[in-house]
């Protein structure tokens, strides 16, 4: 996997998710003994949605981010869009009638996206970024879809910092993980690829640089799980 770029990667990056999509809910909540929901609500909090506003949550899968923006914006519009169909067909399954009428599932490349410039008020995304082939495409089209001074918020792994945890936290990455994605999943090679990308992306500090280089303003982040995920947050320019 290390060796593909540009569409192949992208290819097996699709093949992958629909292989995991009926167990992938359920090893998050393993992985993380239950911790993402409450990286999730961070995440939507952050997104301060006003009300009516419209929110993406891209990359959504099977849309954890998307129902939970929908139940705690009771008058919003919330888009969950993915490239892998299998996710979102598993997602709307699992979401209850009352919320589906405000929660619309769109198939989308997020380097391309099929929606107007400056539509949205915030677009979300929760372990996207360092799974898409071209980074800075998928930066520009998340600004680009963006109202003047709408939110970007994004939640994800991050390579485990230098602290006397590290052999512990690589144990759990290279060891623990693809055990149980081999055990409750049948899919190691799957948790193979979440260590290896995740010890392949960007430190924190220097995804706050890229988003700062692709325009975004008041960029930050906060740490979570002894380091080894981040909440970036960040607004579009007004004008
Ligand atoms: C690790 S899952 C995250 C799902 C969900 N957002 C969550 O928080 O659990 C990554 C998702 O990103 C999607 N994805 C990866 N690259 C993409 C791209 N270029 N365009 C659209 N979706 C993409 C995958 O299909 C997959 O559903």
């Amino acid at each position: 996997m290390a060796n593909l770029t540009g569409q192949e990667r992208a290819r097996y990056v699709q093949d992958m998710f629909e292989r995991l999509a009926a167990r992938y809910d359920l090893m998050n909540r393993i992985m993380t003994l239950g911790q993402d929901a409450r990286w999730r609500r961070t995440v939507i909090r952050l997104a301060d949605l006003p009300p009516g506003g419209r929110l993406l949550d891209l990359g959504a899968g099977t849309g954890d981010l998307a129902r939970l923006a929908v139940q705690n914006n009771p008058v919003s519009q919330v888009v969950a869009a993915d490239f892998t169909l299998e996710m979102m067909r598993v997602g709307r399954r699992h979401t209850p009638d009352p919320l589906s009428e405000r929660l619309a599932w769109v198939g989308a490349d997020a380097s391309r996206l099929p929606f107007p410039t400056g539509y949205f008020n915030a677009v979300v995304s929760g372990f996207l970024l360092r799974n898409v082939a071209d980074l800075d495409m998928c930066l520009a089209e998340q600004r680009r879809v963006l109202k003047p001074g709408g939110r970007f918020v994004a939640l994800d792994t991050t390579p485990p910092p230098a602290t006397p945890l590290l052999p512990f936290l690589r144990f759990h990455l290279h060891t623990v993980i693809p055990t149980l994605g081999a055990l409750i999943a049948g899919q190691a090679e799957a948790y193979h690829y979440l260590p290896d990308t995740t010890e392949g992306f960007l430190a924190p500090e220097e995804l706050a640089d890229r988003l700062a280089a692709s325009g975004f303003v008041q960029v930050r982040f906060e740490r979570r799980m002894f380091g080894t995920i981040a909440i970036h947050s960040a607004r579009k320019p007004e004008r």
